[in-house]
């Protein structure tokens, strides 16, 4: 699938605020820092259309990003983050809490791993929390340019055997690199897959029989 135009629209405090579900919505979760504005950029290939940080805990709304005016890709805040305050990370569970689990447009979740790392108890149970609450995600393991094929493949095999052991089962898996742009069409196919027909969306006119009358 091709974007041709990818644009902010608005920015969520709070899920009562987020804007009337117009389009599908994807939504990027995941750890503070493991990259889900970086992956946004990388989709839409624009630079800056999401605001990325070296120091975890940038994201701190729910920023919707209108995309071809017919879908969204939606950046959540991170969890797990230190440094965040107790009442700000209740915060942040009440509210992206709500929108994963009651927001009616959202199609998919791409919960995010980073392939540098071991398993993380936190990303395990964040999924264990998705599938109690049905909510359909895939894993994206990101920065795969970091490490080596063969580190990225073992941290991925040890996560999967932690899915396995916990009876969890993902959509799908995907990997990739923000600054490669490694990954980044089985991911936008993936979610092509998910959109409503496009022929199917167009208000039906007159029925055209004007063959009838050509000799
Ligand atoms: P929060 O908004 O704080 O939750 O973080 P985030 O998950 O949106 O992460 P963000 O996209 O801001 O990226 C965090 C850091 O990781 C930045 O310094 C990025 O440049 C870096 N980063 C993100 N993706 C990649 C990648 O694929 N490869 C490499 N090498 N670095 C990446
Ligand atoms: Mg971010």
């Amino acid at each position: 699938m091709k974007i041709k135009t990818a644009r902010y629209h608005t920015s969520a405090a709070t899920y009562e605020t987020c804007p009337d579900s117009k389009w599908a919505e994807f939504a990027f979760v995941g750890r503070s820092n493991v990259g889900k504005s970086s992956l946004i950029n990388m989709l839409t290939n624009q630079k800056e259309l999401a605001k990325t940080s070296g120091v975890p805990g940038k994201t701190q709304l729910i920023s919707f990003f209108d995309i071809d005016q017919r879908w969204y890709l939606v950046d959540l805040p991170g969890y797990g983050f230190a440094k965040v305050s107790k009442a700000q990370q209740e915060i942040f569970n009440i509210n992206v809490s709500a929108y994963l689990t009651q927001r009616e447009s959202l199609k998919h979740v791409f919960a995010l791993v980073d392939s540098h790392l071991e398993p993380q108890e936190s990303d395990l149970n964040f999924m264990a929390w998705l599938e109690e609450c049905e909510v359909p995600y895939s894993v994206v393991f990101t920065k795969i340019d970091k490490s080596s094929d063969g580190a990225v493949k073992r941290h991925m095999g040890l996560f999967h055997d932690a899915l396995k052991e916990r009876h969890l089962n993902p959509t799908m898996t995907f990997r990739c690199s923000a600054k490669t742009s490694r990954g980044r069409g089985p991911i936008l196919n993936f979610i092509e897959g998910k959109l409503p027909n496009k022929k199917a969306d167009k208000p039906k006119t007159a029925m055209n029989l004007s063959w009838m009358n050509k000799k």
